[in-house]
């Protein structure tokens, strides 16, 4: 009998961790028929709106603000790899397209829950040039252990002299 109840337990938990990792499946329906979710579709997220791909990466905003524009998906970020100026605020905006995921900049305090039909904003100054791991660290799924971005922290000056497009991604092309 004891045996009985330990092996429902761990199927009943086993269907939970599976349940947690498809966030836009069963949370979010539920979330969106209580009226929650004024955030963009997750479906629909490279198609229209603010994360169409040509917007993603590293933009210039009025008075010289910096955003950067990012989707976690499983298993990647999007776009996996970018480049931003060294001591300049650069505000983050992300969301995800499925699960829940975490960007954590490693060998800093920084980091940014991507949620799926909502926008999360953060801003942070990287002090000096340099070159950052982005590990997902909420577990998303199979390939979570897999998923990291890659962060390039360059001289200002040598930001400025990049090309919109170089600008967008650092991903090798
Ligand atoms: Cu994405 Cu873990």
């Amino acid at each position: 009998m004891k045996k009985k109840i330990g092996f429902v337990a761990a199927l009943a938990l086993f269907g939970l961790a599976i349940l947690s990792t498809r966030y836009y499946m069963v949370d979010l329906p539920v979330w969106h028929l209580f009226g929650g979710g004024q955030g963009p579709d997750p479906v629909t997220l490279h198609l229209q709106g603010e994360f169409v791909e040509s917007n993603l990466g590293a933009a210039e905003g009025p008075a010289g603000s910096l955003t950067v524009r990012m989707i976690a998906q499983q298993f990647v970020f999007v776009p996996q790899c970018i480049v931003v100026p060294a001591g300049v605020p650069i505000t983050f905006r992300i969301t995800s397209a499925d699960a829940v995921h975490k960007l954590s900049f490693l060998g800093t305090n920084y980091g940014l829950e991507a949620v799926p039909g909502v926008v999360t904003d953060a801003t942070f100054t990287f002090a000096k040039a340099g070159e950052f791991k982005i590990p997902c660290h909420e577990f998303c799924g199979a390939g979570h252990y897999a998923m990291r971005g890659h962060l390039k922290v360059v001289p200002r000056d040598q930001f400025a002299n990049l090309l919109p497009g170089e600008r967008r991604t650092c991903e090798p092309r």
